[in-house]
């Protein structure tokens, strides 16, 4: 059970690669727009975090606010790459800087979070 615990954490610190990943390589081949990678990303780190939510194996500790902070952290992030693609459809254009920065930001201080508390 340990084990599966571990792997489950590792998928999830992909889920977090792969999103942060994709809005670093839009940052520096200064395309600024949101992908599908991104996407995939906060799925995976959505449904590996709600697995590693629930409390096993037997007596495992959780910090349930950090959880929580991070949840919702993901949920705004979801809106935000949600609200840049239907703009950058409609319009053609990248998304607007502040918006890609924000979305940046998110999931850093997720991590952050997640390691520091
Ligand atoms: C972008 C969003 C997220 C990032 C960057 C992130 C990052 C991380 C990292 C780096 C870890 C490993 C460090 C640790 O064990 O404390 C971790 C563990 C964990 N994450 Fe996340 N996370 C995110 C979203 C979520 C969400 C949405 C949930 C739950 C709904 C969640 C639940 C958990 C749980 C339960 C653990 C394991 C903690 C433990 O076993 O002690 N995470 N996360």
């Amino acid at each position: 059970m340990e084990i599966l615990r571990s792997v489950v954490i590792f998928v999830h610190l992909i889920g977090f690669a792969v999103t942060f990943g994709a809005l670093v390589s839009q940052a520096v081949s200064r395309e600024f727009r949101f992908t599908r990678v991104m996407e995939w990303g906060v799925v995976i780190s959505f449904v590996t975090g709600l697995a590693l939510a629930a409390p096993w194996p037997e007596g495992i500790e959780l910090n349930y606010p950090k959880i929580i902070i991070k949840l919702v952290i993901l949920l705004v992030l979801g809106g935000v790459l949600g609200m840049g693609n239907a703009r950058q459809r409609r319009t053609g254009e990248p998304v607007p800087r502040g918006l890609f920065w924000v979305a940046c930001a998110l999931p850093l201080i997720a991590a952050g979070l997640a390691v520091i508390w």
